[in-house]
């Protein structure tokens, strides 16, 4: 069966939705416990697919995992080698599906001196190469090998060892995967230019409670003092998803609905929720909350995305969805990934006005009449727009490849109807 999700838009989101666990700092997390020999526990992790595709891999290394109601224990004693006494990591089920294995290379070849990899999967949203892991991989000291056009070998016979990194664009990915290999390096690293998502402050809060070294100095420089080992015993919570949170402030603005946003950092979106205000989203804050009031007129707002604390590049998607109703055009700039308007084709059918500019720039026009009609996914956030629409269109949609929402937001249709979205959903049994 074709796995859908059938929409009848035009209902206001009322009521109160509580956030998950960040997908963007739980999977980094999880990937770095490997670091460790002991158990450590992770609380606030969101049950969707890229946890269980990450729990997958981490069996595939060897570790012995444990989880109930969000909380989840890893250990990871020993490693778990492949043909020739080698890790092999491509081999592993489900490398492929997620773009977070490839920070297990990080993890591996920092603790077991030896690792073979392909490049890792993830959303098509653009070129996403993985030069900077490798050249930062290699500052340190690790020496690389492409065996074939599958399968590439880094390796650090004698120990990675410190030193100075500049990534010349702040790569979240790179940035993750450079602490991880560093932690237990010799001598002291220092990330130069490095990102400081919420996501990787919350994997150094981790890092640190297992023992390690790290601070943040200005300029966005991160500095690593190199630790002999990691110790486990440690209960570490994962920060709530902005992500998630910035979803549904646009999915109650879009239906001029009332809604309260709990269990959100406010803070780790400073830059978005000023932009819906300025949209004329009436949004009051509290630490720990959101609350969302209907509102008359939305106005056009032009936004730009940068790495934080910009405008996040993963919010993207649903602002300019949002400004298909404004009362006048808005220039949508894209500038951390190359290819994420995909989206646009289906909300094109659903009968979004815009002009593509370039593959960075769009002008979105608003006062656009949305109709429900058949419409596909093709990544998880270009997803949620399209979901997005499809609560405001008139009428019935049916999203086909919905897979997608359950890779990054956890129990989606369950937290929709609660908000009284009407929706029907299909899975697959597979
Ligand atoms: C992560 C998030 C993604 C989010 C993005 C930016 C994951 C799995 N995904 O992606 O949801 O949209 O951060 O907040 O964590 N680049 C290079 N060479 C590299 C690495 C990156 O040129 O070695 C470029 C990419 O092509 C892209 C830009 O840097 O244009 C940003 O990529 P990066 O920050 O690494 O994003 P991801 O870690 O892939």
């Amino acid at each position: 069966m074709d796995e859908k999700i059938v929409i009848y838009g035009g209902t206001p989101l009322n009521g109160t939705v509580r956030i998950s666990g960040s997908k963007n700092a739980s999977l980094p997390i999880m990937c770095a416990s490997l670091l460790s020999s002991c158990t450590v526990t992770l609380t606030n992790i969101p049950e969707i697919d890229d946890v269980y595709s990450l729990l997958k891999l981490l069996h595939g290394c060897g570790a012995n995992t444990n989880s109930y109601n969000n909380t989840l224990s890893i250990s990871c004693p020993k490693i778990k080698k492949y043909s020739h006494d080698k890790i092999i990591l491509n081999r592993i089920e489900g490398y492929k599906k997620i773009r977070h294995s490839i920070l297990l290379v990080g993890a591996l070849l920092s603790k077991y001196k030896e690792v073979y990899f392909d490049m890792p999967g993830g959303c098509k949203i653009g070129d996403r190469p993985i030069d900077l892991h490798i050249t930062g991989f290699k500052s340190l000291g690790a020496q690389c090998k492409i065996i074939n056009d599958n399968t590439i070998m880094m390796s650090s016979p004698k120990g990675l060892i410190g030193d100075e990194i500049f990534l010349r664009f702040p790569s979240v990915g790179a940035t993750e995967n450079l602490l991880i290999a560093s932690v237990l390096a010799e001598g002291s690293t220092i990330i130069k230019n490095a990102a400081i998502e919420p996501e990787i402050i919350n994997l150094i809060d981790f890092l640190n409670a297992m023992g390690a070294k790290i601070k943040i100095a200005g300029g966005n420089k991160i500095i690593v003092k190199g630790v002999d080992i990691l110790n486990g015993g440690v209960t570490h919570n994962v920060i709530p998803d902005r992500i998630e949170a910035g979803t549904f402030i646009t999915m109650g603005a879009i239906t001029r609905g009332d809604i309260t946003i709990e269990h959100v950092e406010p803070k780790h979106l400073e830059f978005p929720i000023n932009a819906f205000k300025d949209a004329g989203v009436g949004l009051d804050t509290t630490k720990n909350s959101i609350h969302l009031d209907s509102i008359d007129e939305l106005r056009p707002v032009d936004i730009c995305t940068h790495p934080y604390p910009g405008f996040p590049t993963d919010l993207q998607p649903l602002f300019a969805t949002l400004m298909t109703q404004a009362d006048g055009s808005s220039l949508i700039e894209e500038r951390v990934f190359d290819s994420r308007f995909r989206y646009l084709n289906e909300l094109k059918k659903m009968g979004a006005q815009f002009d593509i500019i370039s593959n960075r720039e769009i002008i979105v026009k608003g006062h656009s009449k949305l109709t429900g009609t058949d419409v596909f996914m093709g990544d998880i956030r270009g997803g949620a727009a399209i979901l997005t629409s499809a609560l405001v269109a008139e009428g019935k949609s049916e999203i086909y490849d919905s897979f997608y929402l359950y890779r990054g937001y956890e129990k989606i249709e369950t937290k929709l109807r609660n908000l009284g979205a009407r929706l029907k959903v299909y899975k697959s049994n597979g």
